[in-house]
């Protein structure tokens, strides 16, 4: 099977972060983000993987060069504007096959694909849409359902709450099975939205849905990329990581002092320093940040180059810089 996946997006709720690092190969606990996403593909039959990107294909292509054998294989598309999310998949229909998978790139799930497929192929749809139940769809996009799964309504972050139809909301999981006809039938090298301007045309034109369970998040915010982190230390999807009760990691190759109180919910990255009384809470240091002297880190994502000074209190930010590269196979303590 083929998978499309969308990561050319800029990544902006993340910055300074994604300066220089795109979202989709950001360090998620111990290893770049995309693999974990591309291990999900590889284990519901997913061979052959397209990725459409724009903003800096090189520095996926270095960060995933370590992984390369355990990985289907890739075929990376480049853009040299952002097309939007239907313009990226018009840009790749060259390498597209008559069915495929198409994916946002910056999604971390446990769901089953298979699933997916076998429903879309039932139904002989042209469009299908994995569907996940949330408390509150305004980041996402709206997806009406009749009785039989067909999709007859779709909005994309709906600003109303009071237009709002009644609970429960079933949201677009990014993630759908797509004919190749609807991407061949849009007009190349222009900008288009697949949410904004193909799926609302769609509905009651062939397009399914259907709610999957499982573990699902869109990783693409400082509230959710903390949350995805945690959620795999502790265990709630299956990955290789192991689990830690207390959603604590630090990676070899650090230092931190015994008087620095570290956790619950911390990781810690390679050559970081924690220095003594500091004490750092439900936050992510990517490798090289330096934390002073009874400072403290709550609820922060602070990037390599991040300084914390002496007796600062940082809570609920981002700081600094990701690192470009990740070395593979260095154990964690
Ligand atoms: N190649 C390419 N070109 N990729 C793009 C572009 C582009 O111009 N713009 C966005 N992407 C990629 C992003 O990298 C990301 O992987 C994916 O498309 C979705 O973009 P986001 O910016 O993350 O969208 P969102 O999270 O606000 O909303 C989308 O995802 C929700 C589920 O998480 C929508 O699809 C919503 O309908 C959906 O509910
Ligand atoms: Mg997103």
């Amino acid at each position: 099977m083929q998978a499309l996946v969308l990561v050319g997006g800029r990544g902006t709720r993340l910055l300074p972060l994604t300066e220089t690092v795109p979202k989709p190969v950001l360090p998620l606990v111990d290893r770049p983000f995309l693999v974990f996403f591309l291990e999900w593909l590889g284990d519901h039959g997913v061979d052959d993987v397209v990725l459409a990107c724009g903003f800096r294909p090189e520095v996926m292509q270095e960060v995933l060069a370590d992984w390369a054998g355990d990985l289907p294989s890739l075929t990376w598309v480049v853009e040299d504007e952002p097309l939007g999310t239907a313009g990226a998949m018009r840009h790749a229909l060259g390498h597209l096959e008559d069915e495929f998978l198409a994916l946002n790139g910056d999604l971390l799930s446990d769901f089953d694909l298979g699933e997916l497929i076998r429903f879309h192929r039932e139904k002989g749809a042209r469009a299908t849409l994995g569907l996940k139940e949330v408390d509150d769809p305004g980041p996402y996009g709206l997806v009406e359902l009749g009785p039989a799964g067909e999709v007859l309504g779709f909005s994309e972050k709906p600003e109303d709450p009071s237009a709002l139809p009644p609970p429960p909301w079933l949201v677009n999981a990014g993630t759908y099975v797509l004919d190749r006809s609807i991407i061949e039938e849009l007009p190349p090298g222009e900008a288009l939205s697949i949410e904004r301007d193909v799926f609302p045309r769609l509905a009651g034109d062939g397009m399914y849905g259907l709610g999957l369970e499982g573990y699902w998040m869109d990783i693409g915010t400082p509230e959710r990329y903390l949350q995805a982190t945690w959620d795999v230390l502790e265990g709630r999807l299956e990955t290789s990581v192991p689990v830690r009760t207390d959603g604590v990691l630090v990676h070899d190759g650090s230092e931190v002092s015994p008087t620095a109180t570290v956790g619950p919910r911390v990781v810690v990255g390679e050559g970081c320093t924690v220095v003594e009384g500091a004490d750092v809470r439900g936050s992510v240091l990517l490798s090289g940040a330096v934390i002073g002297p009874k400072a403290s880190v709550v609820d922060s994502i602070l990037g390599g180059d991040a300084v914390v000074s002496d007796g600062e209190l940082v809570e609920g930010e981002v700081r600094g810089q990701a690192p470009v590269v990740q070395n593979r196979g260095r154990d964690a303590r």
